[in-house]
C-alpha cells in the first residue's frame, strides 16, 4: 500500500518512513509542501486535520502525526504547543537564537529549573485517511527531563528526554533503538496491525 506522509517535519518523515517501510508500506513524501493550520486542541483533532487536508489535496491515503512532550509539573505544557512552545505567553516568551528546536528546550530547561519532579512523555497520535475515514493509533513514552542537552541523534526535545530504564537521554540512542521504544514507534505499529486486520 502506497502511503503519502502529511508532514513537513524532516525528523517526522525520516522516523516514519524507517519504521513503515520494513513493514510493506511504500512511504511516499509530499510533491509539494502544504502547511496545514492545526486548530484542534487534541493530538487526535490536529492529526485528523492534517491526514485529512493531505488526502483530499493529494488523493492518496494520506498518514499524519501529531505528537508531543507532556510534562507533569507544567499541566501538560507544552502538549499540542510543542513545535512552538518558545512564543508562547505561558511560562514567557524565549527569544529564537538558533533553530526553534532549541529555544523550545531552553524555556523547557528554564521553566524546570530546581523542579524536582521531571516526570515527562511523549505522545503521539497518528492517523491515517483513505476511503473517507481516519483510522487511528496512538502511542505513548515515559521517561524524564534532563538537566542538560545530551546527543545529537533525532529531533526536538530528544536531548533531554530520558526514557525510563534508560541511562541515556532518546538523542543518544541509535535510530533503531529510538524506534523500539519511542511514541511514534507504538502508535505505527499499533496502526499498521489495525490495518492488517482490516483486510484492506
Ligand atoms: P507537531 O508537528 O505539531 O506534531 O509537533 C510535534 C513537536 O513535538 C515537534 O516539533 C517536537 O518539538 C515535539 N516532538 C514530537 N515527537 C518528538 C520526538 O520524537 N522527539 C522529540 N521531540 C518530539
Amino acid at each position: 500500500m502506497k502511503i503519502l506522509v502529511a508532514t513537513t517535519n524532516p525528523g517526522k518523515l525520516r522516523e516514519i518512513e524507517r519504521i513503515l517501510s520494513p513493514l510493506g508500506y511504500e512511504v511516499v513524501e509530499p510533491p509539494e509542501k502544504m502547511e496545514v493550520e492545526e486548530t484542534g486542541s487534541t493530538f487526535l483533532e490536529n492529526a485528523y486535520l492534517k491526514a485529512r487536508a493531505y488526502h483530499d489535496r493529494f488523493g492518496l491515503p494520506a498518514l499524519a502525526d501529531d505528537s508531543g512532550l507532556v510534562v507533569e509539573v507544567l499541566g501538560g505544557y507544552p502538549g499540542v504547543f510543542s513545535s512552538r512552545f518558545y512564543s508562547l505567553e505561558f511560562g514567557g516568551r524565549e527569544e529564537l537564537r538558533g533553530s526553534t528546536d532549541e529555544a523550545n528546550v531552553r524555556k523547557l530547561l528554564r521553566l524546570l529549573e530546581g523542579r524536582e519532579n521531571r516526570e515527562a512523555k511523549f505522545v503521539a497520535f497518528v492517523v491515517l485517511y483513505f476511503q473517507d475515514r481516519g483510522l487511528f493509533a496512538s502511542g505513548e513514552c515515559r521517561g524524564e527531563i534532563v538537566d542538560s542537552p545530551r546527543g545529537s541523534g533525532g529531533f526536538g526535545y530528544d536531548p533531554v528526554f530520558k526514557p525510563e530504564g534508560y541511562d541515556r537521554t532518546m538523542a543518544e540512542l541509535e535510530p533503531e533503538e529510538k524506534d523500539r521504544i519511542s511514541h511514534r514507534g507504538r502508535a505505527l505499529r499499533k496502526l499498521a496491525d489495525l490495518l492488517g486486520r482490516c483486510n484492506l
